[in-house]
């Protein structure tokens, strides 16, 4: 099966993002629509390694999902998902900042929080960690540790909470709002991962301003793209063993990668059958364990089926 790498729709206003396209939509208010259309091109170390079948599938219908079970916390940028892969957004300007959550001391690439620490810093991202810690652990907080966006091809920076405000990315009392919405997505993304024996153990979120000034939350959220996921009843067993856990996330492609020798520089090598196979596996487990229901496959080939369905978006 090909996977769904891209699109051209007669659209006004195209932008490309690493796993998304989109387009302006007309919309009758005024206020801005944008056109999301989630491809099954794969990101890892800031750049498009492969396409994975069903991927952005998944990743649209489960963002969309979160999106509707979080929409008491913070109102989001959602208005209609008219396929599978595509979503209607109220448009927004991103803030400039990716806003990451984390719940514990993890990751493999260098600004993660684990491969600091292992490091020796006991001072990341503004917050203090005592020695002792060990790897794929609960931190005692939810610690807030954002970057900033990166755009092409730039590496994120590590910020702290602090900095965001002092240095004028966001104006401070939306800062202190954004933080505060994201504490509180972050812990119902836990409460509902634990129900679906899943651990939700961290996660990236993007905030943007409406054209009436409003914050939303836009692009996506909870998404094995944007968050790390692990099998809850086997944590324990692998930790103790020294293993790293059973995760539901692109984690798997991370290490392979890692471990053919790729930092994220020049031409990603190419992986084994096997890792993509698992990685779409992974990412359906994910969408069916969360949302309790069973994936529905769309059909392929992709752009055919998006342009009947756009027959039914009002333009
Ligand atoms: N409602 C919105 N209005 C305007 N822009 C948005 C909205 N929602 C998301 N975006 C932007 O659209 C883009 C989504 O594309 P995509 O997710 O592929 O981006 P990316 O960040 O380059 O990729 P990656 O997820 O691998 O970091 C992002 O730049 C995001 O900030
Ligand atoms: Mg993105």
């Amino acid at each position: 099966m090909e996977p769904f790498l891209d699109i051209d729709l007669p659209l006004p206003d195209r932008r490309d993002g690493k796993v998304r396209v989109s387009y302006a939509l007309p919309d009758a208010d005024g206020e801005g629509r944008r056109l999301f259309v989630t491809t099954d091109r794969l990101s890892a170390f800031d750049r498009i390694i492969a396409g994975v079948p069903y991927k952005g599938q998944v990743l649209n219908q489960l963002a969309a999902w979160w999106f509707a079970e979080t929409a008491d916390i913070v109102p989001n940028h959602v208005v209609a998902v008219p396929d599978p892969n595509l979503l209607v957004a109220r448009a927004a300007t991103p803030l400039p900042v990716e806003v990451v959550v984390r719940g514990y001391i993890t990751g493999v690439t260098s600004t993660s929080l684990w491969q600091q620490y292992a490091d020796g810093a006991r001072e990341i991202y503004g917050h203090r960690f005592p020695d002792g810690l060990r790897k794929n652990t609960v931190l005692p907080n939810v610690l807030v540790t954002p970057t900033t966006k990166g755009n092409d091809g730039a590496h994120d920076v590590p910020l702290t909470v602090a900095e965001v405000a002092q240095r004028g990315l966001v104006e401070p009392r939306r800062w202190g709002e954004v933080v505060e919405a994201a504490i509180q997505l972050f812990q119902r993304g836990q409460q509902k991962a634990a129900e679906a024996g899943l651990i939700l153990a961290d996660t990236k979120y993007e905030f943007g301003t409406a054209a009436d000034g409003s914050l939303l939350l836009i692009d996506e959220m909870h998404t094995p793209d944007s968050s790390r996921y692990w099998v809850a009843d086997s944590y324990e067993d692998r930790l103790a063993a020294g293993e790293e856990p059973e995760s539901l996330d692109k984690e798997v492609v991370r290490r392979a990668l890692l471990t053919a020798g790729y930092r994220g520089d020049g031409e990603p090598p190419a992986l084994p059958a096997e890792v993509w196979s698992e990685t779409t596996r992974r990412y359906i487990t994910a969408f069916e364990r969360l949302t309790g229901t069973t994936f529905e496959p769309g059909a392929y080939p992709v752009p055919p089926r998006i342009m009947e369905n756009l027959r039914h978006v009002p333009v």
